[in-house]
């Protein structure tokens, strides 16, 4: 698969504002992860190939952020950060409860497809910690009953909605990147 127009256009539009190829590297990298939902090693290769940069610059980047999926994920992507604050403050309760709701393990996707759980370092949101990030969304303070009800939420509307059409939880505050 090569480069979509779409994101060709979008990153020649761009361009100008960042000072070297490489430092367009990143939102080359979202907007394939937006287009294809992860970034596969043809991506890498691809990247490579547009910004004249060498593959290993562009694997550097994929392989040092979470933030960037390496195989495919469910429709709701479900990032719990368990590093120092929020292990503090709960995150491994957490992490059992969607392990034993969703009945996978970490860095796996449920059956149906819907749902992929993983564990990652530091948001920084450390300050209302724990947190999880759905998708783009961040969901703060959370205790083990303000996630059965957010899990209770995602179920629903993935039921009703197509993708990854997820809003935003009643005491959250969102900082994820808006498109
Ligand atoms: S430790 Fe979890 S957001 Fe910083």
């Amino acid at each position: 698969m090569a480069l979509s127009d779409q994101i060709k256009n979008k990153m020649e539009a761009i361009r100008y504002q960042f000072p070297t190829e490489q430092a367009l590297l990143i939102p080359l990298l979202h907007a394939i992860q937006k287009e294809r939902g992860w970034i596969s090693k043809e991506a890498m290769v691809e990247s490579a190939e547009f910004l004249h940069l060498p593959l290993a610059k562009v694997q550097e980047v994929v392989t040092f952020y979470t933030m960037f999926n390496q195989e495919p994920v469910g429709k709701v992507h479900l990032q719990l950060c368990t590093n120092i604050s929020c292990w503090l403050n709960g995150s491994e309760k957490l992490l059992h409860c969607l392990e034993k709701r969703l009945n996978v393990g970490c860095g796996e996707t449920t059956k149906d497809g819907n749902y992929t759980l993983s564990e990652v370092e530091c948001l920084c949101a450390c300050g209302t910690a724990p947190v999880l990030q759905v998708n783009d969304e961040y969901y703060e303070n959370l205790s083990e009953v303000k996630l059965t009800q957010l899990m209770d939420e995602l179920d629903a509307k993935l039921k009703t909605s197509e993708g990854n059409v997820i809003g935003k939880y009643v005491d959250s505050y969102p900082r994820g990147p808006k498109a």
